[in-house]
């Protein structure tokens, strides 16, 4: 292994260690609630309006596949022993409840061979399930389709990630080139593409621009879940970029965001993540106009505590809850939801005000 891949490998351990800390019952992290603008985020209450369970079908349609449930486990992890472990559970238990599942950054594999088997071993656990591959912005339409192979991949998610870049010791991104190498990786790919942040929000400016370069599928990924501002913070030795804190859009503000600027990117297809913590987050994305909503830092914490089982019995309870929630609020499926009332608190309000938006 060369050296640089295995400071890749030291920083995908480092990453998947500080956001489990996040992400522990009682840290300052999203599980403590900081910063949870979802909890700004409140339905109104009509008593008679509930539908019967059995009348209640949250499937969806992703990538032209079928899912029973709008939720998803998103990209984290893979390129070490210790994370090819982890991707082997999160794997067996997206197999066994039919839920789609993305892979942690494939850069890695791409330059060290040995590092691909961190990410094979989920399509031997799951080797018809709905699976993502996953890779930077700033590679090459080649690159993203060795990854897509490599996997056998369904769809290929492509992460922006300023912030992170911007903080982390190791990164100068070349960001005035994302935006035409991700126009090359869509119009080459055989896959759709699915682009997303890494936890601070994707904008309507930002939306639109993707929508022009021909993108079909975007996840806002916005903050106040697992923060990569402090993760990379933490790794830096001075600890320097703490000022930046705060810094970008929650997932609500960015789906409340995107809703007042839907003419400008009307058919680009909006998925939501970044600090869903339970059934109602993913409800109350939904309600806000998300198609999905992938979880990341949630999963994780269950797949560390307790492997594919522990994940497995998480995602069924989600399952049957948002249904219930869903039921409770007179939505047989999705769109249903979108016809909820909500009120909009806090600072998240204030956003809204900002923005201009009703
Ligand atoms: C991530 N995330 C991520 N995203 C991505 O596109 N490529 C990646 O390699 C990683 N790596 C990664 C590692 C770990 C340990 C975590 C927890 C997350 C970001 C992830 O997909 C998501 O956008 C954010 O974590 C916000 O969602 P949560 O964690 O608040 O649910």
């Amino acid at each position: 292994m060369s050296a640089d891949a295995a400071g890749r490998g030291a920083r995908k351990d480092d990453h998947v260690r500080l956001a489990g800390q996040q992400w522990e019952p009682g840290a300052a992290g999203p599980a403590g609630g900081r910063d949870a603008e979802f909890d700004e985020l409140e339905f109104v209450h009509h008593a008679l309006t509930g539908v019967s369970l059995e009348r209640v079908d949250l499937g969806v349609e992703l990538f032209g596949r079928h899912l029973a449930a709008p939720f998803y486990i998103n990209g984290m992890t893979g390129g070490t022993e210790r994370t090819a472990r982890l991707n082997r559970e999160l794997a067996a238990a997206a197999a066994q409840t039919g839920t789609a599942m993305a892979c942690g950054s494939m850069s890695i594999a791409l330059e060290d061979p040995a590092a691909a088997r961190a990410f094979t071993v989920i399509r031997e656990e799951n080797p018809t399930g709905l699976v993502m591959a996953n890779l930077g912005a700033g590679r090459s339409p080649d690159d993203a389709r060795r990854a897509v192979d490599m996997l056998g991949a369904d769809a290929l998610q492509l992460h922006v990630n300023a912030v992170q870049e911007t903080v982390m010791p190791e990164g100068a991104p070349a960001l005035s080139e994302w935006l035409a190498g991700i126009e090359a990786i869509v119009a080459a790919s055989e896959v759709p593409v699915l682009v997303k942040e890494v936890g601070f929000g994707l904008s309507p400016r930002t939306l639109a621009q993707l929508a022009g370069i021909g993108v079909e599928w975007a996840d806002v990924s916005g903050r106040g879940g697992t923060d990569f501002l402090a993760i990379e913070n933490e790794r830096r030795p001075g600890r320097d970029f703490a000022y930046l804190t705060g810094f970008g859009q929650s997932a609500p503000a960015a789906l409340l965001d995107a809703a007042a600027h839907r003419a400008e990117f009307p058919d680009l297809a909006l998925l939501a993540s970044g600090g869903v913590r339970s059934p109602l987050d993913v409800v109350r994305s939904l309600a806000l106009g998300a198609r999905a909503v992938g979880v990341a830092g949630a999963f994780l914490r269950a797949v560390v505590s307790g492997g594919a089982e522990e994940l497995g019995g998480l995602i069924r309870a989600w399952r049957r809850q948002t249904a219930e929630l869903a039921a409770l609020l007179g939505a047989q499926g999705p769109d249903g939801l979108l016809r909820t009332d909500v009120l909009v608190r806090g600072r998240l309000r204030e956003y809204c005000e900002l923005r201009g938006i009703d």
